[in-house]
This record gives C-alpha cells, structure tokens and sequence, in this order.
C-alpha cells in the first residue's frame, strides 16, 4: 500500500525531502563495530545516504531499495562511481523478490539505515516494516536511524507522519533492544528537533 505516487514526485521534482546531501548522522556511525554483510537502505531515493554508508564501509556492500524508477535511476548515477553500491526497484516489503540481495557477496544483512522510509509509508503499514526488519536482520545485527517522533505535529496529515516512542517500542520491542544513543542529534537545517536517532540491535 501507497498512498503517494512517489513516482510522479521524482517526476514532477517535487521532493522537499531531498537535500542533495547524506544525512548527517550517518557521519556518527563511523566507528561502528559492523559484522561482515550488506548494509540496506529502504526507500533510498536518489541515493546520497547510500553515498556516504559505502565510503564509510569500503569492505561492505550496500543495497539500495526504492519504488521510484527514477529516483533509482538517479541513484545508479550519483553512486556510479562507487563499485560497492546496487540499487534496485523494488518494493522493501517484497523481501522475498530481491534477487540482488542474494546474488551480493555476503547476503546476510549487517545494518538497515532508516531515513524518511518509515515516515513516508502510511502507519497502516508500520507492522509490516517492523516484520519486514525483524524478518531479514539476523540477531545481532541492527536497524539504525532517524525516526520523526511526535516532537513533530503531523495532524495526522502525512507523510510524513509521526510515530510516538510508545509506539515504536510496541512495534519494534518484542524482536529488538531499543537503544536511543544519547551523542549530540545531527540533522539537516530545518529539521531540527523534529527527529530522534535510535538504534535497534536485534535479539535471539
Ligand atoms: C520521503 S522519500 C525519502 C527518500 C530518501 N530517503 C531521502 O531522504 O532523500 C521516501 C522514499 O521511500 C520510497 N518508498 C516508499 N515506499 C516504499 C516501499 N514500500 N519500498 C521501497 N521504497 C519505498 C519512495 O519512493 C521515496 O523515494
């Protein structure tokens, strides 16, 4: 389910979201302690994260996710030069259909980085991206991100739409430690104290 023709947006240029830059918090996970495997990232649009996860992580591969045809193809352009990045279409919550994955040289995912993914679908579907997450990250490995919280007034009119603390730890608590790292927030000017950063590390 969809209820933006995201398509249409990349199209029409109308992605306010896309500041043409990595997220800054991404810079804040450089000295992570990551296991061998692909670093995924849904709904990665024209793939600046992707940039910056993969010069970050020379040794992994990263796989970026996206429905939108051209914002995949964008991405294939911006990350052209960078051997270990893939970008596909395809749904995130499709899983099973992502042949990419399993052709990659480490299949087994180490790292999703959420950013303006779990935002952008409708909350109906939030139970199946925490499904989708707990499904394909093994124990140990982690969902990181930046999530608008409910320090952020949607009016119930999104995307993108907001998600109490309450209820990510209901979606997410029963597969996950929840951890909300407590370094200074980095964010895109304009957003500040809109998002909160966490960390999920999956449990047996
Ligand atoms: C708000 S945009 C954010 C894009 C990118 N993360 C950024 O910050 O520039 C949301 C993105 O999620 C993609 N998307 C939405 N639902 C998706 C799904 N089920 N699977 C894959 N991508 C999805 C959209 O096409 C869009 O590119």
């Amino acid at each position: 389910m969809s209820s933006v023709d995201w398509e249409k947006r990349y199209q029409q240029a109308d992605t306010p979201w896309d500041k043409g830059l990595p997220h800054p918090m991404i810079e804040c996970w450089r000295g992570l302690d990551l296991a061998p495997g692909v670093i995924v990232v849904p709904g990665c649009g024209r793939g600046w994260d992707l940039r910056a996860w993969a010069m970050m992580f020379p040794e992994h591969q990263v796989l970026g996710i996206d429905l939108a045809e051209s914002a995949v193809a964008d991405a294939q352009k911006n990350c052209a030069d960078l051997p270990n990045v893939r970008v596909i279409v395809a749904d995130f919550f499709d899983h099973a259909h992502w042949h990419d994955l399993a052709a990659m040289r480490n299949s087994s995912i180490s790292l999703i980085w959420e950013h303006t993914c779990f935002c952008a679908i409708h909350p109906a579907m939030r139970q199946t991206y925490a499904a989708t997450v707990a499904a394909l990250l093994k124990p140990g490995a982690r969902l990181v991100g930046v999530f608008f919280t409910d320090i952020r007034e949607d009016n119930g009119q999104g995307p993108p739409w907001n998600c109490s603390m309450d209820e990510l730890q209901n979606l997410f608590g029963s597969h996950f430690v929840i951890d909300s790292p407590d370094w200074k927030h980095l964010t895109f000017f304009g957003r500040d104290g809109e998002e909160r950063s966490l960390c999920l590390m999956r449990m047996d």
